[in-house]
Formats: structure tokens, sequence, C-alpha cells
């Protein structure tokens, strides 16, 4: 193990990524300041202090990206900063100035003006989103680091989820502005739908969407149709490499497959028939083909990825079986159930036009009737 001893601030550091990211800095040697909002909340932290090397390398610093100047002290005297954090609120009634936009673009701002200040921070890495690349009113079949979402686009439909496309788009846009301005080297890092086993105590969100076709939570449906995946790991060793590499620069996409619904109900048809996955989805037919997303820059700077999506897929299912987020077998749709009722083992199932990233609408584990209906609009205006 190559031993660093060096010390890097995490953002965001109880969620899905975040936390990952912070057992694998902690096995690599670093020192890690990890920041959550409240880190006397032991359900939302207990998994970052049973971490091994987490009593003698790891702190908990309390930050909030609406506090300006929050991530102050926990930045000073680090080496490296990894921007993970996000506001979620897709309910928000004020995601412009209160609860999404402005914090997460106020926020990376005060992390940089922070960096400024403590003069001993060599490199930020940002996690960014899909949703700053694809979002637009037609989709290409290969997008690359020079791919921004049409933010007229997302002004004029403000489909569901448009908040979160926005902020992450605003702050990405005025991170490079700041970076420039003030000499900070910064990397942003695209992830699509990030997948794999976990360490948090509930379900990740992006794992609602990738399982939704054993759950068949159809307003996830449409995510997948022509989705692309990153394992969990891949992703968090990604960003330590693009934080160790010198001549890193710029933006990098990280995702490392692409597949339609069809292909992933397969495979989940064959590994798990106790889950009766549906074989045909509505308005998806066999030739449909696949976006790529692509990581070319981040794989020709030497990074590669060890993950197949098929691991991806039952690591994902195997640790939400052990958590008790997903029962151990899922009955056939009565018949009632079915929209088009067809043979022994084919269900078929309603599908609109597919969008990109994990964080996107419709990824709460609990979505309406209403709220499903009002998504799966939402999606299909953005296909
Ligand atoms: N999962 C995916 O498929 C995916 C795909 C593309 C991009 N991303 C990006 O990856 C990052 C992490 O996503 P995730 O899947 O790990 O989500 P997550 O599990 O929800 O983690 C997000 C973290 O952000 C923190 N947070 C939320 N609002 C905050 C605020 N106002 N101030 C400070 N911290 C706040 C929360 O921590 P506390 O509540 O503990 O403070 C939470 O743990 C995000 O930037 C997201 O845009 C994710």
């Amino acid at each position: 193990m190559v031993s660093h001893k060096e010390t890097v601030c995490v953002t965001g550091a109880s969620g899905f990524i975040g936390s990952w990211l912070v057992m694998r800095l902690l096995e690599r040697g670093y020192f890690v300041r990890g920041t959550v909002r409240d880190p006397g909340n032991l359900k939302k932290v207990q998994h970052l202090l049973d971490l091994p090397n987490a009593k003698t390398q790891l702190t908990l610093w309390k930050a909030d990206l609406s506090d300006e100047g929050s991530y102050d002290e926990a930045i000073n005297g680090c080496d490296g900063i990894f921007h993970v954090a996000t506001p979620m609120d897709f309910e928000s009634t004020d995601p412009e100035q209160n609860e999404v936009i402005k914090p997460t673009v106020n926020g990376v701002l005060g992390i940089m003006k922070a960096c400024v200040k403590a003069k001993t921070v060599r490199r930020i890495v940002f996690t960014s989103s899909a949703g700053t690349v694809n979002v637009e009113e037609h989709m290409k079949d290969v997008y690359d680091e020079s791919d921004w979402s049409d933010l007229n686009f997302i002004m004029s439909k403000k489909m569901t989820g448009w908040m979160y496309f926005l902020s992450k788009m605003l702050a990405e846009k005025a991170a490079w502005d700041y970076a420039k301005e003030n000499g900070i080297d910064f990397i942003s890092i695209i992830p699509t739908l990030v997948i794999g086993p976990f360490i948090t105590t509930s379900m990740p969100p992006s794992l609602i969407t990738a399982l939704s076709p054993i759950t068949r939570n159809e307003a996830h449906y449409s995510i997948i149709r022509q989705g692309q995946y990153v394992h969990l790991d891949d992703l968090c060793n990604a960003h330590i490499f693009l934080f160790e590499e010198a001549v890193a620069k710029g933006r990098y996409i990280c995702s490392s497959h692409d597949a339609t619904i069809l292909s992933i109900s397969g495979f989940l048809r064959k590994k798990y028939p106790e889950y009766n996955v549906p074989a045909t989805f509505e308005g998806v037919d066999e030739n449909l083909k696949s976006i790529m997303f692509s990581s070319k820059k981040l794989i020709d700077m030497g990074f590669s990825f060890k993950y197949s999506l098929e691991e991806m897929l039952v690591e994902s299912i195997e640790t939400c079986r052990e958590k008790g987020f997903l029962p151990v077998s899922f009955p056939k749709p009565s018949k009632s159930e079915e929209k088009v009722p067809t043979s022994d083992d084919k269900s078929e199932h309603k599908i609109g036009a597919g969008l990109t990233d994990g964080m996107m609408p419709c990824t709460e584990p609990v979505v309406s009737r209403e709220k499903t209906d009002a998504c799966m609009q939402a999606q299909q205006m953005c296909a």
C-alpha cells in the first residue's frame, strides 16, 4: 500500500460516495477531515467512525454549504479537498435562494475562498454530475467533457429536478471562473449513475434507480432506458487518481459502461430469476441504441476501470439484501398490475425516455403516484 501523509478534506463525508471515498483515502494512509452537517448524529456518521484507521486518521467537522465561512476551519492546513456534498431537495419550495441553487454555488465558492485563505491546498477535486453534460432537447450518441447541458432548455422546461441540474452546472461554471481568476488547481469529475456496494445505513438514491426493474419502480425506468454506469469503487479510485496525478487538468467524465434497460433486465432475469424482472418495456425495442459517456480522457491518462457491469449490479443487489433494503425474491406481477399481460415469463412495463445521472429526480425512496407521473413527464421532456 502506498503511504500518504497528506491531509485532505472530504465534504459530504457521510453520503454514499463520500463515505466510500473516505474509506479508500484512509486505506491509502491519508489523514482525512470529513465534513458533515451534524457530527453528533450517529445514525449518519457511525459507519465513518467504524472504518479501519478512523481512530487515528479521521476527524469529523461540522460544516454547511449554506453557512458562509463554515468550511474555513476544516480546510485550514489541508493539502487537498474533495468537494462531494450537494443539497438534494427536489421538493424545495425555495430552490433558488435558500435550499438548492444558492447553497450549491455559494458553497463551492466558499470552499475555494477557504482554500485561498489556507494557502496549503494544492488541488481541489469537485464531484460534478452528468446533469451538467446531457440535459438537452435532442440527445447525442456520445458525450464528452466538452459538452454542457442546455441552460435555456432547463429554465424553459423547469422539469422535475431542474434545480439540481442548474445548481451543479452553475456551481461548476462559477468554480472554473474562480479557479482561473485565483490560480487554483481545480479538477472536476463527472460520474454517471453510480452503483455498487455501500457502507451507508440508508438506501442510496442511485440504487433505487438502478434496481428499479427488480422493484418495478416504473418512475425510474426512463433514467436507465439508455443509461450509463460506474462502480462506486472505480469512481472513488478515480477521485484519488485525479488528485494524485500531477498532470490532471480540467473536466473528466468517469463512466465505464452504457446499457439499455433491455440488457440490464436481461442480465437480471438470468442471474436472479426469483425477481421475475420484466423482459419487455413499452416503447423500447431491441434496436434501441445506448448512449455513451466517453471516459477516454481519464483512461488515456492511465486510469483503468476494474469492474464489469454485471459485478456492479450483483454487488449492489447483495449489499441491499444484506442490509434489508431488497427482498430475496419478488413475485410475478398480478394480472391487474400488468399493463400488457403476456406469456409466462414475459411482462411489459411502461417507459419514458432517458436521462443519465443517479442524482436525477425520481430517485427518492418513496414516489407518490402524482409525483411519478410528473417525473415521467419531465424525463420525457428532456429526451
Ligand atoms: N450517486 C450518483 O449516481 C451520482 C451521480 C453523479 C453525480 N453525483 C454527485 O455525487 C455527490 C454525492 O452524491 P451521493 O450519491 O453520495 O449523495 P448523498 O448520499 O445524498 O450524499 C450527499 C451529501 O451531501 C451532504 N449535504 C447535503 N446538503 C448539504 C448542505 N447544505 N451542506 C453540506 N452538506 C450537505 C449530505 O451530508 P450530511 O447530511 O451528512 O451533511 C450528504 O451526505 C453529489 O455532488 C452528486 O451531485 C452522484
